[in-house]
Formats: C-alpha cells, structure tokens, sequence
C-alpha cells in the first residue's frame, strides 16, 4: 500500500503526471506505476490514463494529514488527545485500537483510516468504507467507571456528533436512538462503541465514528438502508481534515466530561434531535419486537417507548429501531 499511497500523494493534486515521471518519483518502472494505479482504482479510486499525458484522478483527493488535522483543532481538544494516527488501510479502526488498547496505548489517542478493508456498524453489519471517500475515526478512552455507568456515553457521541457536523454548515439533523445521525430520514454518520479490557471500577473504551462525505453511488449500493452524505447535504465539497478535526474537538471534551457528569448535561441537546419521539416505531429485540411510541430517552440513555398507555425503558445493546 505504501508505494500506491505514495503515488496517490503525487496524483491528488488532480493533475496530469506521465507515468516516466511517476516512475521516478517513486523508484519503479512505467509498467509498475500502472499496476499500482490499477489497483487503486480497485479501491473505488476514479484514474484516467490520456496517451501523451500520463495519468490523472477523476477528482482531487485531500487525503487525511495529521498535521492539518491538529492545526484545525482547538487548545482544549488537542490537550486531550493522546496522539493521533493516520493509516491508509486497516481492516477497521476500531478493531485496531481494540488491539492496540491492550498494549497501553494512551486515552485520547484517535486513528483514522483512508480506507476500511472491513469497517464494521453496529449489530454485526458491515460498514461501507471506500478509499479517500469518507471519515473512519476511532477513539479510545478510559474511563474510570464501571462499563454499568456507559449506558448513556454512545447518546453523549451522538450529540458530539451532531455539533461537529452543524459546525459543518449541515442543518436539519437528528438522532435516531441510540446514536444513528440522519438527514432527511437518511443516515449520514454512525457510532460503534466497543469496550476493551473492563473490569470493576475501570473501562476501556473504542469509539468509532463514520461520516459519510462523499460516497460514490457505486460503493453506496453496498448499503442496506436508506444513506447519504455531507456533499449532497451541503451542496459543496467539504475538507475532511477540517471535519476530522472539528469531530475531534466536539468529542474529546464530551468523552472528558461523561466520566464525572453522565449524559445529563447533554440531555436536553439530545432530546432536541430526537428524530422518532412521538411517532410509532417497532424495537427490534433478539427474540421479539415491540410496536409503541417512542417518548425520548432517560438520563441513563434508555429508550422510553409507550404501548397501551405503559412506558418501558429499553437499554442499549441488540436493539434496533425501524420507524413503523
Ligand atoms: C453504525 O451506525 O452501524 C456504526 C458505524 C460505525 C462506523 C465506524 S467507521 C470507524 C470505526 N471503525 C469501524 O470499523 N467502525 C467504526
């Protein structure tokens, strides 16, 4: 991957680089630049090869940059982050910082990746994660908290995210419990957070967040339910560096604050983007479904739905939502 990302780097200025010239530049014969860009393009990568020209991509590509991401950051989220890393491919984020967690790596310390081999969304689905197209993020924090008192942290995410993506310019959005981001009835962004090496009073914790930002209609036709993304929302292109860095600084302070303060702080916020409370909606659990109207969250980040005029909470975990 290293020599493609390389050559990528050369290609992302959106000009056109003779393949003598790429060739050089990255220590390799003409016929070995076109293998390598060839299988770019099996990365979901637009490459056009103009005889006499060299080649070019179809769209400029920003890859992800460490140092821009930090310098867009502000003072309070860059004293919270543990060290920031960016991989051109991983299997997921989240299941290396899962790995990389047990080896001590520091709370705050984020990875993103420009594409997931095998990005993963909740429930056991996969998560659709093309080259340069996206944000995959993870972010691991330890908390001295027992995993109990997490119950309301990926709704605390939720909010955190919704903020960085209205930093964004994007209005109009909600949250569909626990933590899906939708525009429109569409999702645009999701969050998976996964528990590492807990034990009693102490919790390790990976959350990955996914922003779609400019999906090809291609790769989007791998996904199961109804999607779409910032540039269609915004109606412009959006740099993922900035966005990387403003999910970073909307995030780090609420993972901070969740360890002392619990979701309810953030509550009122949530319930604001509460895309379902009031309509019918059927949960989806192991062995049954519930059919009942959903009537917001509690301060532990359980579901309230209402059937037959009874209320019962439902907590995260196999659960899923479908609006009836
Ligand atoms: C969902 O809504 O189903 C959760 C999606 C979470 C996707 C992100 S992308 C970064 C991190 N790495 C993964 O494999 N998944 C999360």
């Amino acid at each position: 991957m290293s020599l493609r990302y390389d050559a990528l780097k050369i290609l992302s200025d959106g000009g056109f680089h003779s393949g003598t010239r790429l060739g050089a530049a990255l220590g390799v014969s003409r016929t070995a630049v076109w293998k390598h860009l060839r299988a770019l393009g099996e990365l979901g990568l637009d490459i056009y090869a103009v005889p006499g020209k060299g080649y070019r991509l179809a769209q400029p590509v920003e890859l992800l940059d460490a140092h821009a991401i930090t310098a867009a950051m502000n003072d309070t989220a860059r004293a919270l982050l543990g060290g920031i890393a960016i991989h051109p491919r991983l299997d997921s984020t989240n299941t290396y910082l899962m790995q990389q967690a047990a080896a001590g790596l520091a709370s705050g310390y984020a990875c993103l990746a420009e594409y997931q081999e095998a990005g993963r969304g909740r429930r056991g689905r996969n998560w659709v994660s093309p080259f340069g197209a996206n944000i995959y993020l993870s972010i691991l924090w330890r908390f001295t908290l027992d995993p109990t008192q997490l119950g309301g942290l990926s709704l605390a995410v939720g909010v955190a995210m919704a903020r960085a993506l209205r930093a964004a310019g994007a209005d109009g959005l909600g949250l569909k419990w626990p933590n899906d981001v939708l525009w429109q009835g569409r999702k645009v962004a999701g969050i998976l957070l996964e528990m590492s090496g807990e034990s009693f009073g102490a919790s390790t914790v990976v959350v990955g967040l996914g922003v779609n930002c400019r999906m090809a209609k291609e790769a989007g036709a791998h996904i199961s339910q109804p999607w779409t993304d910032l540039e269609e929302m915004l109606g412009r292109r959006l740099s993922r560096n900035v966005l990387a860095a403003s999910l970073l600084n909307e995030v780090l302070p609420v993972l901070r604050n969740y360890q002392t303060q619990g979701l309810a702080p953030m509550l009122d916020e949530w319930q604001h983007y509460d895309a379902i409370c009031g309509k019918t909606v059927t949960l989806q659990l192991p062995n049954q479904s519930i059919t009942g109207v959903a009537a917001g969250v509690d301060r532990d980040g359980a579901l309230l739905l209402t059937r037959d005029g009874v209320t019962q909470r439902h907590l995260a975990g196999e659960i899923s939502l479908r609006v009836a």
